[in-house]
């Protein structure tokens, strides 16, 4: 047994799990008047309910009490001072410091990282401003009207959901941004249809610049341009720039490194947006909308650093979610923005978190017994109303949800926003409260239907409820509500991965079917030619293989 699982602290919330299964959230609404207020908190402009949770008191303060037993306080400092707390890769995680305001250093190695990353964004604006005045010019003479980012999982994920989040702030000014991450030649080519390359830039976004995706991507793109302009290679210098740790490939790959844009190994690609990884974002909305983004996330920072934990959102959302993940039996959970400008925001946390804390060895390198990170899913509502919501209300799993909403749209066409706010309200309502046998009972009767016919329908009209939810409602969708919203769920993922002992900053867990890609390649270089290659795969692989040998033209 690990100390986690040995631990009194853990016990304790495993036995009240039992109880707390029979609890029904109705009745305990009904017995107390001061619930919402009670189990809800607000920081940063973020107003969080999470009333609607099968818990009580006692089960909170349970859940708080994992804290002090993970060392929570310490793993906490080390994180915002630059300790290598990522041991696997001997790297410190300093997202925070990219965006930190304060006056105070902060060291990696003994030297202070905060010049170098105030340089990189000085650079970032000046680039910017460029660009978007229309000063920096391609190749032909022409004002850039295009960015194409062309990055993979952190490098294009977090710049994706960021410009689509903040796509009201553009103005005329803006270029249009376009992301390129699939190595399926198709992403580039239909990208390649969209832009006229005398007017775009190309953004290889590429942390270790090595990345299979990227590169391949990268070099489509290079021929593409030197195409364009005769082979002229001094093209690329117009209508490439690189963001990147890794100069010497930047170089190699025919990048002048007067326009690279660095970022340092202590920012974990998942959490790098933050850093030059987010120059496309500056590009679309402006450098002040960009450092807004980053302002909002400071003041998440403070918050998590000195708020009580009571009241302290990402260690709520982070205890909320390991009693569901450990003690109630919930597998997943979803993240359901009420905003269509959102769309992509469970996209990009399924990286953040799913990659962070799908982890099945401990910080002393033992084997977990318990539940680590969780599936997340999501899609803005109201459409995923109309597509698996049927599934949360009355299907046999649980699925704990997060409702995020702003209460003033950004479009405020006619009477949508309230109907969209209607469903907000109303669907964690409806989770919570179900229908009874008798209520549905009695409405079947109303509608004059008959005794056999009630019989038959009412139970497939009940509603168990009960469905835990958080709600989290912000004023507007504006850059620096979207920096705090993005930086809580980083903390949140942070202080899970805190109490399950494991390292979040590590993903070596995609390493092996890259390798095995990679050995693959060769071989269906030579079999396109040579159907009769040997093969040293499972008969299920070489057999896919040879299918692909057989029908490939
Ligand atoms: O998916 C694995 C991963 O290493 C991510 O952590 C990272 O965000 C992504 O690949 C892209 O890596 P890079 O920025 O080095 O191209």
């Amino acid at each position: 047994m690990s100390r986690l699982t040995e631990s009194n602290e853990w016990k304790a919330l495993q036995a009240k799990a039992p109880e707390a299964q029979k609890w029904n959230m109705r009745e305990m609404f009904a017995k107390d008047a001061k619930r919402a207020e009670k189990f809800s908190a607000e920081a940063c402009g973020i107003f969080l309910d999470y009333s609607k949770n099968l818990i009580d008191d006692d089960v909170m303060a349970k859940l708080r009490a994992l804290l002090p037993f993970a060392k929570f306080d310490e793993m906490r400092k080390n994180f915002f001072s630059g300790v290598k707390i990522n041991t696997t890769e001997n790297r410190a995680v300093l997202h925070t410091a990219l965006r930190y305001k304060g006056s105070d250093p902060i060291y990696v190695d003994g030297k202070d990282v905060m010049p170098e990353v105030r340089k990189v964004l000085e650079h970032m604006k000046e680039f910017t401003n460029l660009v978007r005045s229309g000063k920096w010019l391609g190749f032909t003479g022409k004002k850039i009207r295009y960015v194409v980012n062309i990055g993979i999982g952190g490098s294009d994920l977090g710049p994706v959901m960021v410009t689509e989040a903040l796509r009201h702030y553009a103005t005329p000014d803006s270029p249009e941004v376009y992301f390129v991450s699939n190595i399926d030649g198709t992403h580039m080519a239909e990208t390649l249809k969209k832009v006229n390359i005398e007017e775009t830039l190309f953004i290889v976004a590429s942390k270790t610049f090595t990345t299979l995706e990227t590169m391949t991507n990268a070099n489509t793109a290079k021929a593409a341009v030197l195409k364009a302009f005769g082979g002229d290679v001094k093209s690329i210098a117009k209508h490439f720039v690189a963001l990147s740790t890794n100069a010497e490939a930047v170089s190699e790959f025919g990048i002048d490194t007067a326009n690279m844009f660095e970022f340092w190994n202590w920012v974990g690609g998942r959490y790098s947006l933050w850093s030059a990884i987010g120059l496309s974002i500056a590009l679309r909305i402006g450098f002040d909308n960009y450092m807004q983004l980053h302002q909002g996330a400071y003041e998440m920072d403070e918050h998590f650093k000195t708020a009580p934990v009571e009241k302290n959102l990402p260690i709520i959302l982070a205890l909320i979610g390991i009693w569901y993940n450990d003690f109630m039996d919930a597998q997943s959970y979803a993240m359901l923005p009420y905003d269509q400008y959102m769309h992509r925001f469970a996209a990009y946390f399924q990286q953040a978190d799913m990659e962070s804390n799908g982890k099945t060895v401990d910080r002393d390198s033992k084997r977990v017994d318990y539940q680590t990170g969780p599936i997340l899913w999501g899609e803005p509502g109201t459409n995923g109303q109309h597509a698996f919501y049927q599934l949360i209300h009355q299907g046999t799993k649980m699925i704990p949800c997060d409702f995020i909403a702003p209460a003033n749209s950004l479009n405020a066409v006619g009477d949508h926003h309230r109907k969209l706010l209607s469903n907000f309200f109303a669907q964690p309502e409806a989770l919570m409260n179900g229908k009874t046998l008798a209520e549905a009972t009695e409405e079947l009767r109303k509608a004059g239907k008959s005794e056999e016919e009630i019989k038959m329908l009412a139970p497939h009209k009940v509603f168990e409820g009960n469905k835990p939810t958080n709600s989290i409602f912000v004023d507007t969708i504006d850059p620096r509500t979207l920096g705090s919203l993005i930086a809580m769920y980083e903390h949140k993922i942070f202080t899970q991965g805190v109490i399950w002992n494991i390292n979040s900053f590590d993903q070596w867990g995609v390493e092996l079917g890259k390798q095995l890609a990679k050995k693959i390649i060769p071989e269906l270089e030579k079999g396109e030619k040579d159907a009769n290659v040997e093969l040293s795969h499972d008969s299920s692989t070489n057999g896919l293989i040879r299918w692909y040998f057989k029908h490939h033209r």
